[in-house]
């Protein structure tokens, strides 16, 4: 990519330290359309959320019993650009006003993905003001500095999502080092997967959550993939597996024990995640521990981690829990922190790509070369 337009006024801007920037952030890299308005902070402040809007596809989606990536695409194109027009409503702000246009670039489907990036791009030219991809994870791993009680670097991050589960040491922004992840399915996924094997409608993991907490944990025994494996990698496939033997072996008695089924398959999953946790926490020397993704929502995982820090003096930040799902504001927010961090140059080129695989710790390369 190339560096912002010598000469134009935004340009100019972006050469001065940057402050004040007004940034319109867009998110649609999966079944949530979402857009914020970040105000980048003064000095060393944190950027403020001035406004943010969601709209999610769930409903639409549900008769299938998954995410249609076709349908998910112009469900976004629908939603966009009324939910662009109700955040500058809600700040009171006209579209003129916003300095910075950042979208998610990846990963994510890739129809969905470039919804979002062309109307960014589009409302950027249009604004003659620049436009920033963002790795849709570095949002999540952002979003708990938009929380009331924010976090201070170093702190090791618990990345939890539909598609994702590592473990990372954070330095700063864009100073992340990869201390494990998944080898197989995703935390989010083993909760999706689960549900769906025991019958429960899309989207999985907050209702097989919602159920659990009917049930109890310790009534099956289900495995705990790597968690003596010495290493910080997870592994979710083998536990679907014993899930679904489990309801095969329960067959028309799984009605009935459902709710003990969703409550052993959540003790689980959030058993590792937990442990893995506090190794990383161990090895690194750190004391502080982010949790983000949207299985940072779970309610077990959070009271499971607090009590297990609050032993250690560890302190532990979320997003607030509407942002720990899928939303426009952590976008908005990661392109804020990278500016205001001068590791991230906004461009004046509206060509855009995206990138529906793409490894944050590619990413990490990439800006470096
Ligand atoms: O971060 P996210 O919104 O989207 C991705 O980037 O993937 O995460 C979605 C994942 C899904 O797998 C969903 O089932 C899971 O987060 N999730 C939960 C809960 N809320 C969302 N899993 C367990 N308990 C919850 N309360
Ligand atoms: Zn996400």
């Amino acid at each position: 990519m190339t560096g912002a337009t010598v000469g134009s006024p935004a340009a100019r801007r972006l050469h001065l330290p940057i402050m004040n920037f007004l940034i319109l952030g867009v998110e649609s890299s999966c079944d949530e359309t979402g857009v914020a308005l970040v105000r980048q902070g003064k000095g060393a402040a944190l950027p403020a959320l001035l406004a943010h809007a969601l709209h999610s596809q769930i409903a639409m989606h549900q008769a299938y019993g998954g995410v249609v990536p076709e349908l998910a695409s112009r469900d976004h194109i629908r939603r966009v650009l009324p939910l662009a027009r109700a955040v500058l409503a809600e700040a009171a702000l006209p579209l003129k006003a916003v300095d910075l246009v950042a979208f998610t670039r990846g990963p994510g489907l890739a129809g969905a993905l470039l919804v979002g990036a062309g109307v960014a791009c589009a409302l950027a030219a249009a604004l003659k003001v620049p436009v920033l991809g963002i790795h849709h994870l570095e949002g999540h791993l952002l979003s708990p500095f938009l929380s009331a009680d924010p976090p201070e670097f170093p702190f090791v991050a618990l990345l939890v999502s539909g598609g994702h589960t590592q473990l990372m040491r954070v330095d700063g922004v864009g100073a992340y080092a990869l201390l494990g992840e998944t080898i197989d399915d995703a935390a989010g996924e083993a909760f999706d997967k689960s549900a769906k094997l025991m019958g429960l409608p899309y989207p999985g993991g907050p209702v097989l959550a919602k159920l659990a907490e009917q049930g109890d944990p310790a009534a099956f025994k289900l495995p705990r993939p790597l968690l003596h494996s010495g290493d910080l990698d997870f592994s979710f496939a083998g536990l679907k597996t014993a899930v679904l033997t489990q309801a095969r072996k329960l067959g028309d008695a799984l009605q009935e024990r459902k709710a003990d089924l969703a409550a052993s398959t959540q003790a689980a999953i959030v058993e590792v995640l937990v442990k893995k946790s506090l190794k990383a926490l161990a090895q690194t020397g750190l004391e502080r521990l982010v949790v983000a993704g949207g299985v940072g929502a779970n309610r077990q995982l959070r009271a499971l981690l607090d009590a297990a820090c609050a032993d250690r003096g560890v302190r532990v930040h979320y997003p607030e829990l509407q942002l720990c799902t899928d939303n426009g504001a952590m976008i908005a927010m990661a392109a804020a922190m990278r500016v205001q961090a001068g590791v991230a140059q906004p461009v004046h080129q509206y060509e855009f790509d995206v990138r529906p695989r793409w490894s944050l710790h590619e990413t990490l390369h990439e800006r470096a070369a």
